[in-house]
């Protein structure tokens, strides 16, 4: 069973005031890094797996979607996406993603941000996506990168200057990391690249590109608290196609 951790009242009232929550695309860092690796929506089924509160759900129908199924494990996401859309082609579900069967070949894209990390079985859901796309169907996601995700918070420090001093902990070692962000004891699905990639490659997808997203000089004058995410990538952004 996944822990719902967008469930927990503590959780939630801390995310919900995240600048990606409150602002919505324009307040990801990453989201133009996003936008390179989409393809043309217009007419598109799309599928958004883990969609929060809605906001690549909308606009990917702005952008001329067909219509976009948006599912999430948690009640409070799903109730926020409900609030802020006013569209019949969007239709918000609860489900829990280890679980979820899609209809087969139903969808031109499936799209999926900061969600797959949460996942214990990669390769099952990434069969199933496969069978849900049509032939030429793109899948484009985000994770957590895993050199992000691999140092044991616990080991976090950082020198005078603020720069993160830890060495990369543990990194072959795959399977569940727990940390404490909003939340005690959050848990997350650490896997190497090479698992990652080799993964999709197993489903049968073809991989278009990746990007190992990192802010540009401008955003971190802009944000300075983004400076460390230039010393070690926080976020995979991955393109693929299914053959
Ligand atoms: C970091 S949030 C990202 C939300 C949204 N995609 C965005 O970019 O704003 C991760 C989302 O994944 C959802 N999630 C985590 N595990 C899940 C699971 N097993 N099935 C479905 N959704 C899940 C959470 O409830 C949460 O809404």
């Amino acid at each position: 069973m996944a822990q719902n951790i967008y469930d927990d009242p503590a959780f939630f009232a801390g995310y919900r005031q995240l600048p990606r929550q409150v602002l919505g695309l324009e307040g990801a860092p990453e989201w133009a890094a996003i936008r390179a690796l989409l393809p043309d929506v217009r007419g598109a089924r799309v599928a958004d797996l883990g969609c929060g509160f809605g906001w690549a759900s909308r606009w990917f129908r702005a952008e001329g979607a067909a219509s976009v199924l948006g599912y999430d494990l948690s009640e409070n996401m799903i109730a926020q996406a409900r609030a802020r859309t006013d569209d019949p082609a969007i239709d918000y579900r609860i489900a829990d993603l280890e679980a979820l069967t899609l209809p087969e070949t139903a969808f031109d894209l499936i799209y999926s941000a900061l969600t797959f990390h949460y996942i214990v079985d990669f390769a099952w859901l990434t069969d199933m996506i496969h069978r849900a796309l049509v032939p030429g169907g793109r899948l484009v996601f985000t994770i957590e990168h895993p050199v992000y995700m691999a140092p044991a918070h616990p080991h976090w420090t950082e020198d005078e200057d603020g720069r993160p001093t830890w060495p990369v902990n543990g990194y072959a070692d795959e399977g569940e990391r727990r940390t404490d962000w909003f939340a005690p004891g959050v848990v997350k699905q650490h896997r190497t690249l090479a698992t990652t990639l080799n993964t999709l490659i197993g489903s049968g997808f073809d991989l278009l590109r990746l990007d190992e997203f990192a802010p540009t000089e401008a955003q971190v004058a802009a944000m300075p608290e983004l400076a460390v995410e230039r010393e070690r990538p926080m976020m995979l952004l991955l393109s693929a196609r299914k053959r």
